[in-house]
């Protein structure tokens, strides 16, 4: 049997701790020894021991002196103090700096056994508790986060090398793919986890607002301006910074962007004084961001300090397999919040939904698997596909096509009811996809613009968008 030994360092100026303790129990421990506490603390790094026994009245420095040091390791071994007659007063002392036991001189050397055995199976039982909690942790992090596909697991992984660095993530991937949750996740996994994860949708500010949402104004910048008001970068200070749809910020607060990311301080709308923060920043985009920069709304300076790391989150259709869990994870998720007991999909479905596209990603994915749980009929799915894919679901089998409708006459919605109100219903839709689709390809996705155009408030056509599945990507 070669297990090795603990080792069990003594600081005793006294030789005599050393040769009883080791008589005794050499068998089951190894003892190194220090004269003072100098000599102890170096043994520390140079021997590692597991344990220490420490005198605390000794020549040069004290027992407490050097518990006290030892307090300043990033880590130390656990600690018990030897006290001899008259040093009780030492013991609150020495119970405030963490030691972990006592034991009065003259000893018995059984009863040190029974003490260090104590001792190393309460720290062993810590550790093993903080191991797990931080197990429980980067899993609570990850959770809710399903895929298990080769392309997932790779994404799982770049999160957990770059989440806890300082390094500016641009998360990019289709509509739906979960570019949000990625945000999320990163700052979780991160030490600035229990401070603010602050989330602004630069398409969704009207650009007016945005500058003093961000930033922040004084007093009396504008009108209205009533009081003083911290932007979203001062309370975002040491915590993290979500810009979604960081594509579509105005050219004009990129350059004051610019400037937050290099010199990390801005200054309020109206204000002279420049704030400093410690922001982490992460943004997510669906736009072609080199394809902006050519056309010049984008600036590249800013693209490639955005750009320290990329994240390409890649479509459902790229992630074999992962379909079956994120339908458990969803059925589960919807019984619970609607108090309903729906309970599997047949393989036949399961097939369906394998088969299909997905154009709208796992948010379409779980928006069908809502109302499937909500009605509990699984059946409506072959309806849900036919009219998210245009009429037949035949299409889209294994096609992986990205459902690219910008501008395209997609008859497809139409489905085949006698219904008058119905019918009517499904041909406006399809005429007013068609012609937002056809306004934001002539306006090069500028939303705004497009906005005007069509003559809609600016959100009702991001709602359109969105319900339309349309998406900028070519
Ligand atoms: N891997 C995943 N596991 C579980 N749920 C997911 C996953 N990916 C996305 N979702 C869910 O899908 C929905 C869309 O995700 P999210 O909002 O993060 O997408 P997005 O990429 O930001 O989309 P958009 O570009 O439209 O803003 C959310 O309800 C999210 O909870
Ligand atoms: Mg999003």
């Amino acid at each position: 049997m070669s297990k090795t030994k603990t080792k069990v360092l003594i600081i005793d100026d006294d030789p005599k701790v050393g040769w009883i303790l080791s008589e005794g129990l050499s068998k089951k421990f190894e003892f190194v020894t220090a004269r003072d506490g100098i000599e102890g603390l170096q043994m520390v790094t140079t021997e590692s021991p597991e344990l220490i026994l420490l005198d605390i009245k000794m020549h040069g420095m004290t027992g407490i002196e050097v518990l006290e040091k030892l307090n300043k390791l990033e880590e130390r071994p656990e600690v018990i103090m030897v006290s001899g007659h008259g040093d009780t007063k030492y013991v609150v002392d020495s119970i405030r700096l963490g030691a972990a036991e006592f034991v009065n001189k003259p000893f018995d050397v059984q009863e040190v056994e029974i003490h260090i055995n104590g001792v190393l199976e309460r720290s062993r039982l810590r550790k093993e508790v903080t191991q797990l909690r931080g197990e429980l942790e980067s899993k609570s992090a990850h959770s809710g986060f399903i895929g298990d596909s080769g392309a997932m697991t790779k994404v799982k992984e770049i999160i957990e090398q770059v989440a806890d660095s300082e390094l500016t993530v641009l998360i990019r991937g289709e509509s739906g793919t979960g570019k949000e949750i990625v945000a999320r996740s990163l700052h979780q996994q991160s030490s600035r986890k229990s401070k603010q994860f602050v989330k602004v949708n630069c398409a969704a500010i009207p650009r007016d607002l945005l500058e003093a949402e961000l930033f922040g104004y004084e007093k009396g910048a504008f009108t209205g301006a009533h009081k003083t008001k911290q932007g979203r970068f001062e309370i975002a200070d040491k915590g993290t910074m979500f810009l979604d749809e960081i594509g579509d910020m105005p050219l004009e607060l990129q350059s004051k962007l610019l400037q937050v990311l290099e010199q990390q301080e801005f200054v309020r709308v109206g204000g002279i004084q420049n704030i400093k923060v410690d922001v982490r920043i992460i943004c997510a985009t669906n736009r072609n961001l080199e394809e902006a920069i050519s056309e010049k709304v984008f600036r590249d300076d800013l693209f490639y300090r955005l750009n320290e790391i990329t994240l390409l989150l890649p479509s459902l259709r790229e992630r074999e397999g992962d379909i079956p869990l994120l339908l458990n994870h969803f059925v589960e998720k919807y019984n619970e919040q609607y108090e309903r007991e729906f309970s599997s999909f047949s393989p036949e479905v399961i097939d369906q939904l394998n088969r299909f596209s997905w154009p709208g990603n796992v948010r379409q994915l779980e928006n069908m698997i809502k109302q499937v749980v909500v009605r509990g009929d699984e059946t409506i799915i072959a309806d849900l596909i036919r009219s998210a894919s245009g009429g037949s679901p035949q299409r889209t089998a294994g096609s992986g096509e990205i459902s690219r409708v910008a501008g395209s006459t997609d008859t497809g919605l139409v489905s085949d009811t006698y219904s008058l109100k119905e019918r009517i219903g499904q041909i406006v839709a399809r005429e007013e996809k068609a012609l937002i689709g056809e306004v934001l390809q002539k306006t090069n996705w500028n939303r705004r613009r497009a906005a005007e155009l069509l003559e809609i408030s600016y959100r009702s056509l991001l709602y359109k968008i969105k319900d339309y599945k349309l998406n900028s990507i070519e």
